[in-house]
């Protein structure tokens, strides 16, 4: 871990999202700009970063969650430049300050890594890319021998400086005992009155200080977030590099454009993941699982073998091995199911576990509810779990039959062994080993006439 102070810049509105959120509380990948740039540098450095904070500062400061860091106010955003001067009293002079703006995520642990060894401690970083086309950001200009001499803002520059190809990503490295003597030297007089952080680099050269710029291994890593198009580019390069790297280690993902990770997924080998699919929170697929299209898991764990097929929601669920989810299955919070278990089509369970080999294949809620092993639930099974003011259980024990369309009314246990007519309406415990049947008895009225239509 790296010895630096961190300022992230997180103080504007981002008047170009048209949002009443704050542009670095909005999310990517299930995850608000902002906490992925303070995840970023906790991988680099164990020194909280210091956020400036300004516009609906409580949101932005709820949208790093129980990430450890400081906080500078900046009560009116008048420019990075500005933004930083607000830290500065809160960084230590003696090390190297590392400046990233709050709305560029996606830099990867290594080019940034690569920016700090190549600045060092005693040369001024910066992190620069070479694009096509850099409407909007701060181009770099260099003398004839390639020296970078300053950052010219994209609305400061001159024809031949727009043609610039080369710009700034908005991260920079200053190094120690200047920033306090420089931010003092920051003036407003330019196109958009501001304190440009930017105007670091002129005032660097002046100083003899060595400007040197790296580049990230990947565009992408570094495009900024004004706007909601941009956005949305962001998270689909997020996606395709989440993408990428379950493919190199071993998943199948058919394919990478409609895939979707808002959380962690974590991958054993021989994963198969089918499109649309979305997983959200924190969800472990074990060895030779298959997730059909289009299913959404939230914080779900899944055993090896096991089958997701397609439209299923799984949310809160942890299955075995070789079960066989949906399709169009529901599995809620507290499902939890043990090996070979088969839950089929409308299916709602919750707050439920089902021990190994049993099934509930066809159009059931099964609630609050403990099932054994090897229990057949017939279709349209319900268990009436809640008397209008409180939830009850149901004990279904081993090796149970329950016949279709059978209501369990809890609490209510059938033992070990029972088979329950179809059409029941249980209300008192079902003894093992028997027959129990709750049902009108059948009659047949011979010669029946049928109303006939009035003419
Ligand atoms: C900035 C750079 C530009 C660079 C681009 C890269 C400056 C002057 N310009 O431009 O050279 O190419 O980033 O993406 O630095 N912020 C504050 N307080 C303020 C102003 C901004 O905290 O007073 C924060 C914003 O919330 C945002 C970040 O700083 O997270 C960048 O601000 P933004 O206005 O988007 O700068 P750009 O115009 O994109
Ligand atoms: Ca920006």
């Amino acid at each position: 871990m790296r010895k630096l102070n961190i300022v992230i810049m997180a103080a504007g509105k981002g008047t170009r999202m048209k949002s009443d959120l704050p542009k670095v509380a909005h999310l990517l990948a299930g995850k608000a700009l902002v906490a992925h740039v303070a995840d970023l540098v906790a991988q680099v450095t164990a020194t909280p970063p210091v956020v400036v904070v300004g516009y609906r500062m409580e949101v932005v400061k709820a949208a790093l969650g129980t990430r450890p860091a400081g906080f500078a106010e900046q009560l009116e955003q008048l420019g990075t430049g500005h933004a930083v001067i607000q830290a500065a009293p809160r960084l230590d002079a003696s090390l190297p300050t590392l400046v990233l703006n709050g709305d560029v995520p996606l830099i990867r642990q290594a080019t940034l890594e690569r920016l700090l060894d190549t600045a060092g401690t005693t040369r001024l970083g910066l992190l620069t890319a070479v694009v096509a086309d850099a409407s909007g950001y701060g181009r770099i200009l260099r003398d004839a021998a390639g020296r970078v001499l300053a950052i010219i803002e994209h609305k400061d520059a001159s024809a031949d400086e727009l043609a610039i190809k080369e710009y700034y990503t908005g991260t920079m490295l200053i190094p120690p005992g200047k920033l306090k003597g420089w931010l003092a030297q920051l003036s407003s007089a330019n196109a958009q009155r501001e304190y440009y952080l930017t105007d670091l680099v002129k005032l660097a050269v002046a100083d003899g200080v060595d400007v040197v710029a790296t580049h990230p291994d990947e565009t992408w890593e570094t495009e900024g977030i004004n706007d909601r198009v941009q956005l949305a580019a962001q998270e689909r390069a997020c996606q395709r590099e989440t993408a990428r790297r379950l493919q190199e280690a071993g998943v199948t993902i058919i394919d990478p454009a409609r895939f979707d990770v808002r959380g962690t997924l974590k991958c054993a080998n021989d994963v198969q993941i089918d499109i649309g699919c979305v997983f959200s929170g924190s969800v472990s697929l074990g060895s030779g699982v298959t997730v059909g299209a289009y299913s959404i898991l939230h914080n779900v764990s899944l055993g090896a073998g096991t089958e997701v097929l397609p439209y299923s929601h799984l949310d809160g669920a942890t299955v075995g091995a070789n079960g066989r989810i949906g399709p169009y299955a529901r599995l809620r919070p507290g499902s939890v199911l043990a090996d070979e278990v088969h839950i089929g089509n409308f299916v709602e369970v919750k707050n439920a576990t089902i021990a190994n080999n049993s099934k509930a294949n066809h159009l059931a809620y099964v609630g609050d509810a403990t099932v054994g092993a090897r229990v057949n639930i017939g279709a349209g099974t319900i268990t009436c779990n809640y008397d209008g003011a409180n939830k009850h259980r149901t004990v279904i024990e081993d090796d149970v039959f329950i016949g279709s369309d059978t209501q369990l009314v809890a609490p209510v246990t059938v033992k070990r062994g029972a088979t329950l007519g179809a059409g029941t309406t249980l209300t008192k415990d079902a003894p093992e080993d028997s027959l129990t049947i709750s049902r009108a008895k059948q009659v047949s009225l011979a010669n029946y006439k049928r109303a006939v239509k009035k003419q």
